[in-house]
């Protein structure tokens, strides 16, 4: 390989200490979703509502993860990776929904085990989208009562999990499971309501600051941090119009959630433009938002482009698709300064500590050739570039700690069902057979020292 090509990366340039690894997500991969006393999550039951999920799949069986996992860490450990980043499936923890699921803990406690046997530090992702259904009837995350379910939850997580793991994600990218969830409907449960919305994000906000003092009790040495979707978000002309439409945009997508994390409670513009729409708190709610945590997660894919468009949505603003620039598969527009561009920023608006980036990466839709290998030149440049940008990043002073590739595997990439494949692990579903492609060698390559 050219150093051209691949940016001249090696891991040395990220220091020693640098955690590499992969992520995922249970109901993305596990399958096994009538086993071990897991009871049905809002995504088993969005995925039987006709129409809703592309390829008309579901979870039900995706990777197979649930029985396949030590074959899965082996590849983990043979990529070098030193970190793994996955979700537990809270519906695996309570059958009824309050009484404590034994077979569905001792699943994370085998997992848990296999990863440290194999040297690989375990980062757990507490919530990952799949809410048990139980709690969706009654009211989902738009009621205080999912609160307090969750900081159960977690309560009985940490307790069980604590001497053996010390990273701990409260939440994966909130404005997802709040406005995919409940405003454009593209996720479950599929409502479509801004002021529902914007209360869901709210509510996860405060069940994460209401969980940190429960982990930190839990679980020695806890080291707790918040995954964010985090997009730089570009106006689509100079002119002034478009550039106020894109502010406003940045106020909705990322600074709702990094202004109350860092204690500047919710940025006032987008507070205004809400209205009436503006989330009802509880006293003492943006004090436990914004407790300190000990790093913040960036998951990165894709920028905005926005325009000004008088009386379109609550932002008055729309997301415009640029033509003649580079995207993948899935259309999603190829931009690695971006995430230079949002770590850079993390650092200087709001000083961020420790950060990592807890999921990057890009869909394409390579298949096995007649030789058996899975060639995939443009996840490959995808990745080399990313990495590089983060090095650009860290060059300039932005603490970042690790980086985990999304994903190990390809698998259920929800409302697009099994279209769209992220992983760097190539998955035959007919044979559940897996194989590193030609990006993933190239990450074990890196990670080994082997280039
Ligand atoms: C992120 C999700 C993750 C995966 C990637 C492609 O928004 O966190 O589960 O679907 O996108």
């Amino acid at each position: 390989m050219t150093s051209n090509k691949d940016q001249d990366l090696q891991r040395s340039d990220f220091g020693a200490d640098f955690l590499w690894g992969c992520a995922t997500s249970s109901y993305q991969i596990e399958g096994a979703v009538h086993e071990g006393g897991r009871v049905e999550s809002i995504w088993d039951r969005f995925c039987t509502q006709p129409g809703k999920i592309r390829d008309g799949s579901s979870g039900a069986v995706a990777c197979d993860h649930y029985h396949r996992w030590p074959q899965d860490l082996d590849m983990l450990k043979d990529m070098g990776a030193n970190a793994y980043r996955f979700s537990i499936a809270w519906p695996r923890i309570y059958g009824d929904g309050k009484t404590p699921n034994e077979e569905g803990i001792a699943f994370y406690e085998k997992l848990v085990d296999g990863l440290l046997e194999r040297g690989i530090e375990p980062w757990i992702t507490l919530y990952h989208w799949d809410l048990p259904q139980v709690l969706q009837e009654q009211g989902g995350w738009a009621v205080r009562s999912t609160v307090n379910a969750y900081l159960e939850y977690v309560d009985l997580m940490t307790r069980r999990l604590g001497s053996r793991v010390r990273h701990w994600i409260t939440h994966n990218e909130p404005w997802c499971t709040a406005m995919h969830g409940y405003w454009d409907g593209m996720h479950a449960p599929g409502m479509k309501d801004f002021r529902t919305a914007v209360q869901c994000s709210h509510n996860v906000l405060a069940s994460h600051g209401l969980a940190l003092p429960i982990i930190r009790r839990n679980v020695p040495d806890a080291r707790v941090g918040i995954a964010l979707s985090l997009h730089p978000t570009y106006a689509a002309s100079d002119s002034a119009e478009d550039k106020a439409a894109a502010q406003r945009h940045d106020g909705l997508r990322n600074r709702w959630y990094l202004d109350p994390l860092y204690g500047k409670g919710y940025p006032a513009d987008t507070l205004a433009l809400m209205g009436a729409d503006a989330p009802k708190m509880e006293a003492g709610d943006l004090e436990a938002i914004a407790r300190k945590t000990d790093f913040v997660g960036l998951n990165y894919y894709f920028p905005e482009v926005i325009a000004d468009a008088p009386g379109h949505g609550p932002l008055h603003g729309r997301i415009v698709h640029p033509e003649g620039v580079e995207r993948t598969a899935f259309g999603w527009q190829v931009a690695p300064e971006g995430l230079t561009d949002l770590l850079v920023r993390i650092r200087r608006d709001y000083g961020a500590q420790e950060v990592y980036v807890t999921e990057n990466g890009s869909s394409y839709e390579d298949v096995p050739g007649p030789d058996g290998t899975v060639q995939d030149p443009q996840r490959l440049s995808y990745l080399q570039r990313h990495l590089a940008a983060m090095r650009e990043a860290m060059r300039q002073g932005v603490p970042v700690k690790g980086y985990f590739a999304w994903s190990l595997l390809d698998n259920f990439e929800w409302a697009e069902g099994y279209i769209r494949r992220f992983g760097l692990a190539y998955v035959d579903f007919a044979t559940q057979q897996r194989t590193l492609k030609q990006s993933g060698q190239w990450y074990r390559a890196l990670l080994k020292g082997t280039r």
